[in-house]
């Protein structure tokens, strides 16, 4: 019998789990506890998207899969010099659990405590840990624990790439009448609908103030896939459309048109604050289900 979790040399020779169970398998970097593949037993279709031309490098975050954006969302507040989407996603995490449970599914757990680097760039004591549950469903847990004697406040996601056969025709359904910032029209705020969205071009939105599940209906791959989610109030709905895209050096032209991402997040108004020894755990479980 195979291991239940393997550690090896993945693209780039990064350090990498590999995940496997009789339910579904999965593929995460340590780097950044970047999830890059899960795949369900029997899944003809990869759920994941992982950019053709994404790169593999250290200290660089991977375009694809599940970047694990902490402690802050997007470009830094006050300070445009510290990096995108926090620091989390291109530090090495490292592995702390391992365990296979009884329905098939195998899991792993990384770990990021704040050290001189991490408090060069957020000056505040934390220790995250990231449950990764790969079987039926693939289950991703983020823990914040403020282990320091001040509260702080942070932003998280779960920056969840799915692939869609065309992103032209697939809807999303959970988000209607939820106020969103626009971020492609100056953060303008906005109110989406009684509808499913559809997209139509770039896309950038940080909805506000929901905790519903997203489901991503996709005729054309004849499959649905769901985002529920727990500990989080905030969803972020992103494609850059095919300009964009082009500009991207870890995109293929075309890559746009096969992804949607769906990440769940605590983001802008839903910043979470955490009492001085007092947790925070986000949650996020991708299922998906042939039409
Ligand atoms: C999304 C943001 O979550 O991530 C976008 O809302 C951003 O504004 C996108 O462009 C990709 O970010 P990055 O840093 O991975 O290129």
């Amino acid at each position: 019998m195979t291991e239940p979790v393997v550690i090896d040399k993945g693209e780039g020779g990064m350090e990498r789990a590999r995940v496997a169970g009789p339910r579904g398998e999965a593929e995460i970097y340590l780097q950044g506890a970047h999830v890059t593949r899960w795949q369900p037993r029997g899944a003809a279709k990869p759920v994941l998207f992982v950019a053709s031309r994404a790169v593999y490098a250290p200290g660089k975050a991977i375009r694809g899969g599940v970047p694990l954006i902490f402690p802050w969302f997007g470009p830094h507040a006050t300070d445009t010099s510290k990096p995108m989407h926090g620091f989390a996603r291109s530090r090495p995490w490292r592995v702390t659990a391992t365990d296979s449970a009884p329905d098939g599914s195998v899991a792993i757990e990384l770990g990021l405590d704040a050290d001189a680097a991490t408090h060069a760039v957020w000056p505040h004591p934390f220790r995250a840990r990231y449950r990764v549950t790969a079987g039926d469903t693939l289950v991703m847990a983020l823990e914040v624990v403020n282990t320091g004697a001040a509260p702080f406040t942070f932003e998280a996601a779960l920056h969840t790439y799915l692939t869609v056969s065309d992103v032209n025709t697939v809807g999303v359904r959970g988000l209607e009448n939820t106020p969103f910032i626009d971020k492609v029209d100056g953060f303008t705020r906005k109110r989406h609908g009684s509808v499913p969205l559809t997209l139509t071009g770039e896309t950038d939105r940080v909805f506000l103030g929901t905790r519903a599940a997203c489901v991503v209906d996709d005729p054309g791959l004849r499959r649905r896939l769901t985002v529920d989610k727990t500990g989080s109030a905030s969803t972020v709905v992103w494609n850059p459309w095919a300009a964009k895209c082009a500009a991207m050096a870890d995109m293929g032209p075309d890559d746009w048109r096969s992804m949607i991402c769906v990440e769940t997040a605590n983001a802008a108004d839903d910043a979470v604050t955490v009492a001085p020894g007092a947790r925070h755990e986000m949650t996020a479980t991708i299922r998906a289900e042939a039409l």
